[in-house]
């Protein structure tokens, strides 16, 4: 296997159930990270289960890209229904969550006719040559694989735990129009509503309404990049919803399908509007990815985005007494199952990785020093208790 894994500690996955992982060697673990915010259904949910196994039955692929299949349609059928109500769109299926940036771009630049784009310091949209471009992460992630796209441009990503104001914001992204990347030029601006990898970020209440307000005064699309918050772990289905903004394009993954390989970039039909050859793919949209899709979306609308919710505000308010308690911990913030906390220092951040694994919790890190919680949707308040337990006593 390739070197370049980051992988904490030594966990090698037997089975699963819900929030549950076993490992070789017969050790039951909570697990708090869904396979990086992915089971969105938990491990093996037998809906999904049974309707993979369905699909599989009947065909494994065919490519959506020549020809037509039900699972595709339907399941971009319900995505429009759920992201753009009422107003006609266009989905595209891909592979992963990279992959659904790269064609968010290209269609950015085709729709425009501009070259430019804007991401945030912090960003992760992935890591293939134009998807890299936009990520702002760590620079492990970037060093040697210069030269990337040249006509992306950065600004700070406004969050109250870097002590960045949305106007500081605002106003470096003006300073960038009129320096070095002038509006007219500008295709995209590409926004995760809440920073993951990045550290689990999450903006003031005003920055998405005035950052939609500003790309639509020049003409800018803004894409925004639901990979890892959206599919309900936010306590609603995309978390552009908790500021009210409607972006023009939408990239999903991860927990789109459950852990099965797809991912999808989703535009008001006027703005996906390129001819036949100008884009594809031969796997995405993957027949029995879209069954395990909408079997995800089937269990979502039937309670699981408001158990996110739900459990996700017993969780927070467990951390927060646990931060009171524990001075090494210097933040916690969140949305829904989409939480994080802050410790002092990598190291701190690293200890609790390790200790908690150590006593059958499985966590991980985001950004320099938080660690994530991300766990399935399915997560019940008991189990939510017995994660806080863990989390406790692995810091003491
Ligand atoms: C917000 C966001 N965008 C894009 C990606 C890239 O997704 P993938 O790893 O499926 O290419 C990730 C992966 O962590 C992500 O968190």
């Amino acid at each position: 296997m390739s070197p370049s894994f980051t992988r904490a500690y030594p966990f090698v996955m037997e089975r699963g159930e819900g929030c549950w992982a076993t490992d070789v060697d017969g050790n039951r673990f909570l697990d708090f990270t869904a396979g990086i915010a992915v089971v969105t259904t938990g491990h093996s949910h037998p809906k999904v289960v049974a309707a993979i196994e369905e699909q599989a039955r009947r065909f494994i692929h065919m490519s959506g890209t020549d020809f037509y299949y039900s699972s595709e349609i339907e399941l971009a059928e319900r995505l429009e229904a759920k992201i753009l109500p009422g107003t006609p769109a266009k989905v595209f299926f891909t592979n992963s969550g990279a992959e659904a940036i790269e064609g968010a771009m290209k269609l950015a630049r085709f729709t425009t006719g501009r070259p430019s784009y804007i991401a945030f310091i912090g960003a992760f949209h992935g890591r293939t040559f134009g998807a890299l471009s936009l990520t702002a992460s760590k620079a492990s992630q970037r060093r040697r694989f210069a030269p990337l796209l040249s006509s992306v441009f950065h600004a700070p990503f406004p969050t109250p735990a870097r002590g960045v104001t949305t106007d500081e914001t605002m106003a470096r992204l003006e300073e960038l129009f009129a320096t070095v990347a002038p509006p007219e030029s500008v295709a995209a601006v590409f926004v995760e509503p809440i920073q993951g990898e990045g550290g689990y970020l999450v903006p003031p209440d005003d920055f998405l309404p005035r950052l939609r307000e500003l790309t639509l005064k020049h003409g800018i699309l803004l894409v925004a990049d639901e990979v890892q918050s959206g599919m309900g772990r936010t306590g609603h289905f995309l978390a552009v919803e908790h500021w009210g903004v409607e972006p023009d394009i939408v990239c999903l993954a991860k927990g789109i399908a459950s852990g099965l390989p797809l991912g999808a970039f989703i535009a008001r039909a006027e703005q996906m509007a390129w001819p036949p050859g100008s884009h594809g793919s031969t796997f995405g949209g993957n027949p029995v990815a879209c069954a395990a899709g909408l079997a995800t979306m089937d269990l979502l609308e039937d309670g699981l985005i408001e158990n996110a919710a739900r459990v996700g505000a017993v969780l927070q308010d467990g951390l927060r007494e646990i931060a009171a308690t524990h001075p090494q911990v210097t933040d916690v913030r969140g949305l829904g199952l989409m939480l994080a906390l802050e410790l002092k220092t990598p190291e701190h951040a690293a200890q609790l990785v390790q200790s908690a694994f150590e006593r059958g919790l499985l966590l991980l890190t985001a950004g320099t020093r938080a660690v994530r919680i991300s766990p399935a949707l399915v997560l019940d308040s008991e189990e939510a208790a017995t994660g806080l337990e863990i989390i406790a006593s692995a810091l003491d």
